[in-house]
């Protein structure tokens, strides 16, 4: 039998398309998908419910050795790995802006950082994964089958987000949107640890002009090259 890629990396900013590609590769592969920044999120929810202040690395770790942080495996209906706080399925709770507005702080330390990797690499480990993120092409995964960087326009990002954020609350204004946005990517890039960056073997794909299916053909053919290499 032929090997095929057993793990695909998806990085890029925020609103490129990783969580909507990443998860549709996986299905159409029967592979599990893993959306690290949920891992961050739930850290971030950690600590807006201990109060526990983000700009705070300590505490921070802290908090993620006193608490449980667990996945739960795919399902046959969906291939996303979810994330438990303390036993509780948190996944649903982490797209909040409040949440949103922390996750960046959290996400800059690298001790922090390097928890979750650990976590994510066991998890990949096991083979048929699809794991989006920002450093996991980089960082986490440099030995990954195929890596890809997702990439498109600020505008085309900011629309993608305002949309989503609209279906929650219809009074979300692009103003907000966009200054969320630039700030999430300024601090995503600049960190000191793991900023966000393009791996030399990546395959780039701008999502801007194309729709869902057609990045999902071109990743699904990107691991057909590979596994005829
Ligand atoms: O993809 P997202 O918006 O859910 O990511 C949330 C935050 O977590 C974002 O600020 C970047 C950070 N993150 C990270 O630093 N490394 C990852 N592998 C994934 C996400």
């Amino acid at each position: 039998m032929v090997q095929i890629a057993s793990t695909i990396t998806i990085d890029g900013p925020a609103g490129a398309g990783k969580t909507t590609i990443g998860k549709r590769v996986a299905e159409r592969l029967g592979y599990s998908f893993l959306d690290t920044g949920a891992m961050y999120r739930a850290v971030a929810l950690l600590a807006y419910r201990y109060q526990v202040n983000p700009q705070d690395e300590r505490s921070l770790v802290r908090l993620i050795t006193e608490h449980r942080l667990d996945t739960l495996p795919p399902t046959q209906s969906s291939s996303i790995i979810r994330l438990l706080v303390d036993g509780e399925d948190v996944t649903s709770q982490l797209h909040t802006p409040e949440i949103g507005s922390l996750v960046s702080h959290v996400s800059q330390w690298p001790a922090v950082r390097q928890k979750l990797a650990q976590e994510q690499r066991k998890l990949a480990q096991q083979g048929n994964f699809v794991l989006a993120g920002r450093d996991i092409g980089t960082i986490v995964l440099p030995d990954a089958d195929l890596k890809v960087f997702l990439t498109a326009s600020l505008d085309e990002r900011i629309a993608r987000r305002l949309a989503e954020r609209r279906r929650v609350d219809p009074t979300t204004s692009a103003e907000t949107v966009r200054a969320e946005l630039i700030a999430r990517d300024t601090l995503d890039s600049h960190r000191k640890a793991s900023p966000l960056r393009i791996a030399s073997d990546a395959h780039i794909l701008d999502t801007t002009h194309i729709s869902i299916e057609e990045a999902v053909a071109q990743v699904l053919s990107w691991i057909k090259q590979e596994q005829n290499r």
